[in-house]
């Protein structure tokens, strides 16, 4: 008896050896531990043996069982890592295949724009600053001397978050929150980038644009610094052949005011949907900082003088890439910002 079992295992040990699928293990599970497999018979069979022989090859038999179930298990795992090498083999990397294209994404129109805005102000000494574009009614209307009632306040309609709170109709409230910080003594030389908001919608006006301000206030700061800062930018930005103009206009935060235009680059002049039929785009606003605004803002307005402006950026972009309606930088439509790259 203690004879057969040995064989059996030589003989199970060679079978699953040589076994080279899992289907194959579960015919050999069967043919030895199944219903009628040959440990399961001769474990059936212990009865017929000698009483004194039973314990020894029962135990023996039993050893064989448990010794099958942890060979069949061990040969499964090393046929299913087998089958896993294959199919690397089957779907090996060939690297000499061309690659899937990165889609690169480019800068927005208006970012580009505002860099070389930043970049022609930085180079001429001027500092970044930011403001919220929720601003007060206090920043953004009281300390830029337009008063509750005043009719300035009517260009200039907005998106109101309560009485108090608004979002900024312009960058000009910067003005007052550096100059804040600033006075009374030191001098100030920054431009404020940023989004502003407005009740328009049109190809030349959108609700939410872009504006650059400026601000230079110290000793002797004069009319000339401002349009030889101005002339200087636009030059930079448009080539020395472009044309500046120069309209009184009215601001209550500045005295004397002026209305900057430059000539229509989409019409050459001659006029056309972007400049209204009249061959000139108005790019900004500006003028020399109003006492009463350097007052509140804790300057001695007989001790300095400042200018300041208000660029707006879509328009500047329009003009430099030969845009025709604002409303392309916001409309995401990839085919527009493609072109940009
Ligand atoms: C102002 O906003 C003043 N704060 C500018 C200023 C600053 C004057 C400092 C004096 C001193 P204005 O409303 O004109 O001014 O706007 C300035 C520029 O923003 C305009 O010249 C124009 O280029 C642009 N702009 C105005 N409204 C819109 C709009 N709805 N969409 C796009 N650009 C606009
Ligand atoms: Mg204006």
């Amino acid at each position: 008896m203690l004879n057969q079992i040995g064989k059996l295992e030589q003989e199970v040990r060679a079978a699953i050896k040589a076994a080279d699928d899992l289907g194959q293990l579960e015919e050999i599970r069967g043919s030895y531990l199944g219903k009628k497999g040959a440990v399961t018979t001769l474990l059936r069979g212990i009865g017929r043996i000698p009483v004194e022989s039973r314990p020894q090859v029962g135990q023996q038999a039993n050893a064989l069982r448990d010794l099958i179930e942890q060979l069949l298990a061990q040969r499964a795992e090393c046929l299913k890592q087998l089958t896993t090498g294959e199919r690397w083999e089957r779907e090996r990397i060939d690297v000499t295949l061309p690659g899937r294209p990165v889609a690169l994404g480019g800068r927005h129109p208006l970012t580009l724009i505002l860099d070389e805005i930043k970049q022609i102000f930085i180079g001429l000494g001027f500092q970044v600053a930011r403001g919220p574009d929720v601003e007060s009614d206090y920043y953004n209307f009281e300390a830029l001397n337009i008063p509750r009632d005043h009719p300035a306040r009517d260009m200039q309609d907005s998106f109101y978050l309560s009485p108090q709170f608004l979002l900024r109709t312009h960058t000009s409230p910067v003005q007052i929150r550096v100059m804040e910080r600033l006075a009374p003594g030191l001098p100030v030389r920054i431009i404020a980038p940023g989004k502003v908001y407005r009740r328009d919608d049109d190809a030349t006006h959108c609700p939410m644009f872009h504006q650059v301000e400026g601000l230079a206030v110290d000793r002797g700061v004069t009319l000339a610094d401002l349009k030889g800062t101005l002339s200087l930018f636009v030059r930079e930005m448009f080539g020395s052949e472009m044309k500046v103009r120069l309209r009184p206009s009215f601001f209550p935060f500045t005295e004397p005011s002026a209305e900057v235009d430059i000539s229509c680059v989409i019409c050459g002049g001659g006029g056309c949907r972007t400049c209204g039929q009249s061959g000139w785009v108005e790019v900004l606003g500006a003028g020399m900082v109003h006492p009463r605004v350097l007052k509140i803002s804790g300057y001695d307005p007989e001790d300095v003088t400042g200018f300041a402006f208000g660029m707006g950026v879509e328009r500047l972009a329009m003009l430099k890439y030969g845009i025709d309606d604002m409303r392309h930088f916001f409309s995401n439509d990839f085919r527009f910002l493609r072109q940009f790259r």
